[in-house]
């Protein structure tokens, strides 16, 4: 058990985690291990990707309670209890999400590296956008519901990179689902 000093930095309790509509009881973790540590070293959720490991790329966005976040920059402990979803809790290789099948219908990837952060980000942004969140380039903030524009979607993805050059077909494939009414 690490003890740094009189803090002792492993939890004496269980960590109950929900990831995926799934509870995961973890005996003993280190209360300094991210949130994309947990995923992808605890629990063998790989679909999750650690690109910069510092907040900086959005290779690591998962959904909390519907809300995005970087897991890279997340302290697994604070999620305790909370709605953890990642890629593998939208869809998979046979049950394929229909922004999944977007983004491959509109060549939305190449290496693929970074399209479960995309992906997870994308479907937070269609809430954003349908509960009337204005980002920095909307211009009328007394709008209830903005136009998935693809200015608006570049800017509100900004913090996602591709350094394939995927992004012409991911705004696409979101702008394509979205316009579905299935995000
Ligand atoms: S790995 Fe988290 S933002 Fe890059
Ligand atoms: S598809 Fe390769 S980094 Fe985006």
């Amino acid at each position: 058990m690490p003890v740094i000093g009189s803090i002792n930095l492993t939890s004496e309790d269980d960590m109950l985690f929900n990831i995926n509509g799934h509870t995961h009881d973890i005996e003993t973790l280190d209360v300094r291990v991210s949130l994309l540590d947990l995923l992808r070293d605890h629990l063998s959720l790989h679909g999750t990707k650690k690109g910069c490991d510092q907040g900086a790329c959005g290779a690591c966005t998962v959904l909390v309670d519907g809300q995005r976040i970087n897991a890279c920059l997340a302290l697994a402990v604070q999620y305790q209890g909370r709605e953890v979803t990642t890629i593998e809790g939208l869809g998979g290789a046979d049950n394929l999400h229909p922004l999944q099948a977007a983004f491959v219908a509109h060549d939305g990837l190449q290496c693929g590296y970074c399209t479960p952060g995309q992906i997870c980000s994308a479907v937070a942004v269609a809430a954003e956008i349908r509960r009337g969140l204005p980002s920095y380039i909307t211009v009328d903030l007394s709008e209830t519901e903005q136009d998935l524009t693809s200015e608006e979607l570049r800017e509100r993805m900004s913090g996602n990179l591709c350094r394939c050059g995927a992004h012409n077909g991911i705004v696409a494939a979101v702008q394509d689902a979205y316009g579905q009414g299935a995000i």
